[in-house]
């Protein structure tokens, strides 16, 4: 959510717009009954970049985390997606009313309030917070979530006592459990809003911001407090004043307490006017946005910092029912986050409310113009668990674009361990394709249902590979009846329950092998999407499955199924263990080195 969303509209770039616009307008493309791709050995170096096990991040407003714990349905889907990726959820808790926060160690709003939703759907003033917000989560909230706190910038009051009072509310409770603080919410709007004057520049900014960071680590003496730096809102294309990062580094936001910047990004606006579909299904708009980025990226590791995109998703204001909420932007966000990888963004923070229909999960049921909705799942969360399948090896992976693999309507990435072996493989057919089933979703208002008249176009993809001919291969899809749909989205028949969040359905694994030539091909529908990987990886890594589940074989139409079970014996098992955490530290430590 952002406090500011009204000025979005005028402030996005032309140039973004006429983007938007003209590939909206462009005739309807498609992808080729038949694509040919080559995946040439040894990778290029120049092309490869690591991939985060935190590549997909969520960023929660502060105040909406009591209500997320008041059902079991996020919890266990951060489960889902940290058992595949062997750590924890990285969730930045901030958004529009961080700046509106403040704390009292005696305030005695009870946790019960805090969990009811005691300062509405949307907080339209003051949001104070006490020991009883932490309460209202701590203990019975995904036990390895790590957090970024975003601070009070806007407030001046008694030298920024709101912040520097929430801070060591936050070290009190959070404790390790805190990777980050931030200092001020899309702060590049101050001067344009009235909570600065309108010459406030970056290094205005610098002597405020230092000096909060300064107030906060000494009410931690013994631990190292670490920041993300940046979080404006303008993307990269529009830059008001030196509000970004080459901008705040040289005017001297640059330290070893600052391992992150960041930046946020909606590629369309909801706050009025017309947003479509069209969009989320354009693998050139993703991209050609996303490359505006790549000066942000070098800046960030210029200082040996990383970059992320602090705040994201489809459509901005709580997102639009019809758009946001449909099979089309899980896979908009399995495009953007490995395309985002290979420019060098390292995470990309999700941004959920309790009743966004951007939001992965609905965590308690609503009413709204007399309608009631339920709690639930929408098919964004099933492109995050995809992509955490793509993430899930007890090593590091590394990402790279399928040279000549990507049109508007597709895309591919090539995906690598540290000896350069080749992994992985991702499809992604973004062809529209509208479908009647599942045109709906209980917790989301109805929209129009489109349908298309044709057969669903299919496409054989054949992929040149290094991997040797007979291989077993594992192949499975993120699919649903069509872009538009709303429900009955699944990975492999994997299905999480709108009920808890729990596993309700197996991943089935299809088994493909390599051909004698070192081959590989498969069929896609237009709107799906495909990971490809030695089905020995599957079996060496740990996955979610339905709790006493056994695993079973079968074949239909004569392909090779493998269904997975809770029974499979694992040969390689990692846990959420200290193994990565420590890794991903020391990473972060020697980053601050180079
Ligand atoms: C927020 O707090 C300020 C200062 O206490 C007060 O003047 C203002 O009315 C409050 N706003 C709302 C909406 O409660
Ligand atoms: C600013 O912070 C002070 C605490 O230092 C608080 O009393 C006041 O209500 C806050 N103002 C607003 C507008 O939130
Ligand atoms: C910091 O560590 C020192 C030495 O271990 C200890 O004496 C001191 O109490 C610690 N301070 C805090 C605030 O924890
Ligand atoms: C919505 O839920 C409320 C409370 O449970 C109930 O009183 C009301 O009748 C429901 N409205 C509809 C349209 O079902
Ligand atoms: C990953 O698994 C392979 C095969 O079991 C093993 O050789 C390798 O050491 C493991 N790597 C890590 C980082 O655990
Ligand atoms: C992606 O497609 C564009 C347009 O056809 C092309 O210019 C670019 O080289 C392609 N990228 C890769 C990695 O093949
Ligand atoms: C599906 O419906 C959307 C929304 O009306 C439209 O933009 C798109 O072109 C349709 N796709 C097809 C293949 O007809
Ligand atoms: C998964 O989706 C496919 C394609 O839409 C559908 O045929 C299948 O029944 C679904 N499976 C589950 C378990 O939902
Ligand atoms: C399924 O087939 C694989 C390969 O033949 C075999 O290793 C595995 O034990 C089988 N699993 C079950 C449950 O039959
Ligand atoms: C699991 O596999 C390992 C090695 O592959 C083997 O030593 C062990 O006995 C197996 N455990 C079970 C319960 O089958």
């Amino acid at each position: 959510m952002r406090v500011f969303s009204q000025c979005r509209v005028q402030m996005l770039p032309s140039s973004l717009l006429v983007l938007l616009l003209s590939s909206s307008l462009s005739v309807v493309t498609a992808v080729p009954p038949n694509v040919d791709l080559e995946i040439p050995v040894p990778a290029k170096d120049a092309s490869l970049r690591s991939l985060d096990r935190n590549l997909v991040s969520w960023s929660i407003q502060n105040r909406d985390l009591p209500i997320f714990a008041r059902s079991k349905l996020l919890e266990n889907f951060f489960k889902a997606l940290s058992t595949n990726i062997a750590i924890g959820q990285s969730v930045r808790l901030g958004g529009g009313e961080s700046d509106k926060t403040t704390y009292g160690s005696d305030i005695t709003i009870t946790a019960q309030k805090f969990r009811s939703g005691y300062y509405g759907a949307q907080a339209q003033g003051n949001v104070t917070l006490g020991p009883n917000y932490f309460a209202s989560f701590k203990e019975n909230y995904a036990p390895d979530a790590r957090y970024i706190w975003c601070l009070n910038l806007i407030n001046t009051t008694n030298n920024f006592e709101a912040a520097i009072s929430t801070a060591a509310g936050v070290l009190d409770y959070l404790g390790d459990e805190l990777d980050l603080f931030e200092i001020g919410n899309e702060a590049d709007f101050y001067g344009s809003k009235g909570f600065r004057d309108s010459e406030w520049d970056a290094s205005m900014m610098l002597p405020e911001w230092n000096y909060i960071a300064d107030e906060v680590q000494k009410i931690s003496p013994n631990k190292t407090i670490r920041f993300m730096a940046g979080g404006f809102a303008n993307p990269a294309q529009i830059v008001t004043k030196d509000f970004d990062i080459p901008g705040i580094i040289a005017a001297g936001f640059q330290s070893s307490r600052i391992p992150w910047y960041s930046m946020h990004l909606y590629p369309q606006s909801g706050c009025s006017g017309a947003v479509t579909i069209a969009p989320l299904l354009e693998h050139n708009t993703l991209s050609d946005i996303l490359s505006t980025y790549i000066p942000q990226i070098a800046a960030a590791e210029s200082v040996g910092a990383q970059f992320a995109i602090g705040e994201t998703n489809t459509v901005s204001c709580v997102g639009r029912p019809g758009i946001s909420d449909t099979f089309a932007a899980a896979l908009w966000l399995v495009d953007y986050v490995l395309f985002a990888a290979t420019l060098g963004i390292r995470r990309v923070y999700f941004h959920s409310t309790t009743r966004g229909s951007y939001s992965p999960i609905i965590p308690v049921k609503y009413a709204l113009d007399s309608v009631n909705y339920t709690a639930g799942i929408l098919p964004l969360s099933y492109g995050a668990y995809f992509i955490s399948e793509v993430l899930s090896f007890n090593d590091t992976l590394l990402v790279s674009q399928i040279e000549g693999g990507n049109d508007t309507d597709y895309s591919s990435y090539s995906i690598w361990d540290e000896t350069k072996k080749l992994r992985k493989i991702v499809f992604i057919n973004l062809q529209s394709y509208n479908s009647s089933v599942g045109g709906t979703n209980p917790s989301m208002p109805d929209t129009e249902i489109y349908s298309s008249d044709e057969a669903r176009p299919s496409t054989r993809v054949t992929v040149a590979t290094p991997w040797e001919p007979g291989q077993e291969l594992s192949l499975i899809r993120l699919q649903a009846p069509g872009s538009n749909s709303k429900s009955q989205v699944n990975v492999s028949s994997f299905t999480l329950s709108e009920k808890d969040g729990s596993v309700k359905s197996n991943l089935v694994d299809t088994i493909i092998t390599v051909q004698e030539n070192g081959d590989v091909e498969f069929d896609l529908l237009a709107s799906e999407a495909v990971l490809i990987q030695h089905y020995s990886n599957v079996l060496a890594n740990k996955h979610p499955t339905k709790t006493g589940s056994k695993a079973a074989n079968s074949t239909v139409n004569g392909m090779i199924m493998r269904t997975r079970g809770a029974d499979m014996n694992i040969s390689h098992r990692l846990s959420l263990n200290n193994k990565f955490m420590a890794s991903a530290f020391l990473m972060s430590v020697l980053l601050l080195f180079v």
